[in-house]
């Protein structure tokens, strides 16, 4: 079969190394793609956003099937053009990619369908936004709508930030996607995520993961895209699995499919595991990046195969097996992040993965001048390793950090904390 993957982030190197994998594949194409997948891929020049070029593309070089690795493109329709051009892609339609798009569709679909979550309000008018929030006092979450790049999110610990935080955004501050707020309940826990696999009818569990979202060891700093994760995450145990499966994911696709805008593709549910147990945070309708990176290092299975069973709707019939060992990986990012940065600045020492590789380095913002790799965004690279615990992996990481020369790049000393901490304790 011959792939086109849309995407240039480490999620889609990772992707595509594991794709590379499905002895059905006979060429893969990635729009635009980064240093590290030109490794697997041909990278193509295509304005994404082109949907009429994308579709041109994959009929000028008989593509079968159109992997879409970030957000945007979904919730731009690109899968819905796609589809209606006669070409095979995997994720979500527009409609459902609203899961992800729109907070206020998600808290919908969870009054609907009956499924925990933190209570809302939702407003179109900066008055009524800050009336509410001055009856339900600090902490409190104020969300802008719709897609903000992870930033539209500010946890209030005072009354004045969840003011200051309303008006900003109803000052313009996320553009059209704040023009709605959600205001949430601040829920106390620790947050885990747990992926699935739908084609529309059926949820397959993938895995489950925990993302360190701060900038800075310790949790501090400013919330950037993801700064290392691991897989699994022992919070969720088999248990929770279960129950957030029956009263969350299920009810979930349950409720889409019935409304006529089934959810095909992976489903990514951002959990708080609360004392009264898992709640619903947010969805997004992708892997996750880094999480992807993690996931992909265990997964047994041929991609492939998933991704295809999920377009066709056959997953009933697939299954996913899972590497015993955790995964972990850390982002390499450049100085500044997630502030202002350098572009160009020279990386050494790093090597492609091997298909079966105990250590992988996941190109993200990365690009090649000649023999020399150049650092090409925020996030750069991702150094992940497999081990018997958490602890392990994270030492074999590090281990492969060091071996990687870039003085304009920095990473995060602590990733894997919470769940070492529990390995230590047990
Ligand atoms: P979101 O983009 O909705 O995932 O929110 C970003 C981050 O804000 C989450 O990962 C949480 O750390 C935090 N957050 C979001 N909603 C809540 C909530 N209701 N209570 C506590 N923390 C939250
Ligand atoms: N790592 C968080 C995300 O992919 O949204």
């Amino acid at each position: 079969m011959k792939l086109l993957l849309i995407g240039s982030g480490g999620r889609e190197h990772a992707l595509a190394w594991a794709l590379a994998k499905s002895p059905k594949l006979t060429k893969l194409y990635a729009a635009p793609g980064n240093a590290g997948i030109a490794d697997v891929a041909d990278l193509v020049e295509l304005d994404i956003s082109d949907h009429q070029a994308v579709i041109g593309f994959c009929r000028d070089n008989a593509v079968d099937l159109v992997v879409v690795g970030p957000e945007a493109p979904l919730v731009a329709g690109l899968v819905d053009d796609l589809d209606a051009a006669g070409i095979k892609a995997f994720g979500p339609t527009r409609a459902a990619a609203q899961l992800e798009g729109s907070k206020a569709f998600t808290k919908g679909v969870c009054d609907e369908a009956n499924i925990p979550t933190a209570a809302y309000g939702r407003f179109d008018a900066a008055e009524d936004a800050l009336a509410y929030v001055r009856k339900q006092g600090a902490p409190i979450v104020v969300k802008a709508d719709g897609l903000a790049a992870g930033k539209g999110v500010v946890v209030a610990m005072t009354l004045e930030e969840a003011e200051d935080a309303v008006k900003a955004c109803f000052e313009g501050s996320f553009g059209a996607a704040g023009a709605e707020v959600v205001i949430e309940e601040f829920l106390e826990g620790e947050e885990a995520s747990f992926f699935v696999l739908s084609d529309g009818t059926n949820a397959l569990p993938l895995a489950t993961a925990q993302d360190h979202k701060r900038a800075y060891d310790g949790d501090e700093g400013p919330n950037t895209g993801g700064m290392g994760a691991y897989s699994p995450a022992p919070v969720l145990t088999d248990a929770l699995v279960s129950e957030v499966l029956k009263t969350i994911i299920e009810p979930t696709i349950a409720t889409l499919a019935a409304r006529g805008t089934p959810f095909k593709g992976v489903l990514y549910a951002g959990l708080m595991i609360t004392a009264a147990g898992p709640k619903l945070i947010e969805y997004n309708t992708r892997f996750g990046d880094p999480e992807c990176q993690v996931m992909m290092m265990r997964l047994e299975s041929d991609l492939l195969d998933l991704v295809l069973a999920s377009v066709d709707g056959t997953l009933d019939r697939a299954h996913a097996s899972w590497k015993k060992d955790v995964a972990l990986t850390v982002v390499l990012a450049a100085n500044g992040y997630p502030g202002s940065y350098e572009k160009g600045t020279e990386i050494k020492g790093v090597t492609a993965p091997s298909g079966d590789a105990q250590v992988a380095v996941f190109h993200a913002g990365t690009k090649r001048d000649q023999d020399r790799l150049l650092a090409n965004g925020g996030r750069v690279l991702n150094v992940t390793a497999l081990g018997a615990s958490v602890g392990e992996a994270r030492d074999q990481a590090y281990r492969a950090v060091e071996s990687i020369s870039w003085p304009e790049g920095f990473c995060r000393s602590d990733i894997g904390w919470r769940a070492i901490a529990r390995e230590n304790e047990a």
